[in-house]
């Protein structure tokens, strides 16, 4: 069985119906991009994934496991969420914000292990020098870093990321994407991040969901779904997919 399977799910915020009927595999190892314009349910689903938010109809398995049925601990070892924003207070080093990811395993203090680990992940993302440093004090390409070091600690077999190239400068973009590739490929993680970028998600996904008003309106292989028509349906706007150089240019 798929490692994630997402089966029949709708989820509400009160009147508002933010997903509808969606069904989802995710395999070990792929990366996955959620697709659609704002509103159309992206974070919902992230936040679903995790068992953040309880689906009204449907379920959500990990690893064959039902993730509400799980307890949040042993969900949080399996499963981690990079957040698009967090509400951030001054004082917190990055050494003690990271460590916070450690969680699920730590019982009572964290051990010279978790410590090893929170400098072994700060190492892997580029920013051991950082430490020190205050949280409220870092450009948002380091915070970035930051904060998927800190999803990493928990040492998960799943990673969800809520846009994470929103408000980095183009050199950190690619940056955290190509980070992001690399964990994929040498830890074998599971991906699953919400883009806007379509050109980034051609170029970084093997699968995409393009969401439209909580409903799925494709899915599939990231070359058979990023086609000009499906973006003209999701987003209303004119586009060039170029398949040689895996880019797509909206037409205004
Ligand atoms: N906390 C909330 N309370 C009420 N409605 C919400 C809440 N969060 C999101 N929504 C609504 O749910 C829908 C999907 O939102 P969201 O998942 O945030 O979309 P996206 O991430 O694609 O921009 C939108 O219509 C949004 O207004
Ligand atoms: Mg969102």
């Amino acid at each position: 069985m798929a490692l994630i399977r997402i089966q029949g799910v709708e989820v509400r915020y009160n009147s508002v119906k933010a997903l509808d009927d969606i069904s989802m595999d995710v395999d070990e190892g792929e990366i996955v991009a959620v697709l659609g314009p704002n509103g159309s349910g992206k974070t919902t689903l992230l936040k679903t994934i995790d068992g953040i938010l309880k689906p009204v109809k449907g379920s959500v398995y990990i690893d064959s496991k039902n993730v509400l049925q799980m307890g949040r601990k042993e969900a949080a070892k399996l499963v981690s969420f990079v957040p698009q924003h967090i509400n951030m207070v001054q004082g917190v080093k990055v050494i003690d914000f990271v460590v916070t990811g450690r969680k699920p395993h730590i019982d009572f203090a964290p051990t010279t292990r978790d410590i090893e680990l929170v400098l072994k992940y700060l190492r892997y993302v580029d920013a051991e020098h950082l430490a020190d440093r205050d949280i409220m004090e870092l450009s948002g390409g380091e915070f970035q870093r930051i904060l998927i070091a800190r999803a990493l600690v928990a040492e998960p077999r799943i990673i969800l990321l809520d846009e994470p190239t929103a408000n980095l400068d183009i050199k950190y973009q690619i940056a955290i994407l190509n980070l992001i590739a690399k964990l994929s490929k040498e830890k074998k993680l599971t991906v699953v991040m919400s883009l806007h970028d379509l050109t980034q998600a051609y170029r970084y996904a093997e699968k995409a969901i393009f969401l439209n008003n909580g409903r799925v309106h494709a899915m599939g292989k990231i070359e058979e779904v990023m086609n000009e028509e499906v973006i003209e349906i999701v987003y209303g706007v004119k586009a060039k997919v170029m398949p040689n150089l895996r880019a797509v240019i909206p037409i205004t």
